[in-house]
């Protein structure tokens, strides 16, 4: 799929979208993609300006998610990705509960709770201050402290050995620092930590998500995922910027934890 040729669909109503022009507006799943808006728009006041904002804002003006986005009532592009990765893997189905790791500002949390309906649930945490998503719940915690782990296991209840998720979604990502070595090292660890709640939390079937970035190789985290889950696919939604080095794995079919156990601690 390249991007543009399935852009942006929407998502079916939902319980979110308190305002009229919300998310639960937009059109149905599998539904036409973005038109290309052959935006050509020049920048008035680029004077003075530093050239990578500049450079910034003229992307952000020419970039179909972004107006789709806006049309939409969805807080960002990202919330496209997610869109396209579920179409493609059906991750979210009607009455899952779902973890969103990295939420903020909250557009994988709204299509979230599009996707699962009155009968779902869905969780947003986010180190940053987050405005509430209607029909999520969100807390505020940085996801590598072990206090934030433990106020959103709390928060999901239930028996975890159960399982209390059928979905754990991470798009977390540290600040770019421009090293790359640095920023995959940093992705990875959080991409790790977000696998080891999923494994804790997760029901036998469940999925996971988590943003990785291209080029370096997370042996680890792949030997984990391939122990844990049927399948694992890495994935470059058309919604991602063709010049990020961003992908996703996407791991669907978790077998539970007793099939972990059962592979003991060398894997
Ligand atoms: C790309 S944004 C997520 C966008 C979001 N999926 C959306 O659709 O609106 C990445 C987010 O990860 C968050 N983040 C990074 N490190 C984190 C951490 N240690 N704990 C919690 N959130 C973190 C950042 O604050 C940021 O909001």
């Amino acid at each position: 799929m390249s991007k543009g040729s399935k852009g942006p669909s929407g998502t079916g109503g939902g319980r979110g979208g308190g305002s009229g022009r919300g998310p639960g507006r937009g059109p149905g799943r599998g539904s036409s993609g973005v038109r290309g808006r052959n935006v050509k728009e020049k920048l008035r006041t680029a004077r003075g300006r530093k050239i990578s904002s500049t450079r910034w804002l003229q992307r952000q003006l020419s970039d179909p998610y972004v107006a789709e986005a806006k049309r939409l009532g969805y807080r960002s592009r990202a919330a496209f990705k997610l869109v396209q990765m579920d179409e493609r893997y059906q991750l979210l189905k009607p009455g899952s509960r779902v973890v969103d790791l990295g939420a903020a500002p909250g557009g994988w949390t709204q299509v979230a709770v599009e996707r699962v309906g009155e009968g779902g649930r869905v969780v947003g945490l986010d180190i940053s201050e987050m405005e509430p998503v209607p029909g999520a719940e969100t807390l505020r915690g940085d996801f590598l402290e072990e206090d934030c782990l433990q106020r959103l296991t709390a928060l999901l209840g239930g028996d975890p050995e159960a399982g209390v998720a059928d979905a754990v979604l991470s798009d977390m990502a540290a600040p770019a620092t421009g090293h790359r070595p640095t920023d995959h090292l940093r992705i990875v660890a959080l991409a790790e930590a977000a696998l080891d709640f999923a494994e804790a939390v997760l029901s036998p079937g469940g999925c996971f998500v988590a943003k990785v970035l291209q080029g370096g190789s997370e042996p680890e985290l792949l030997k984990k995922l391939r122990l844990s889950f049927r399948k694992v696919h890495h994935v470059k939604p058309p919604a991602s910027r063709a010049d990020s080095a961003e992908l996703y794995v996407v791991a669907t079919g978790f077998r539970g934890r007793s099939a972990e156990d059962a592979a003991g601690p060398e894997g």
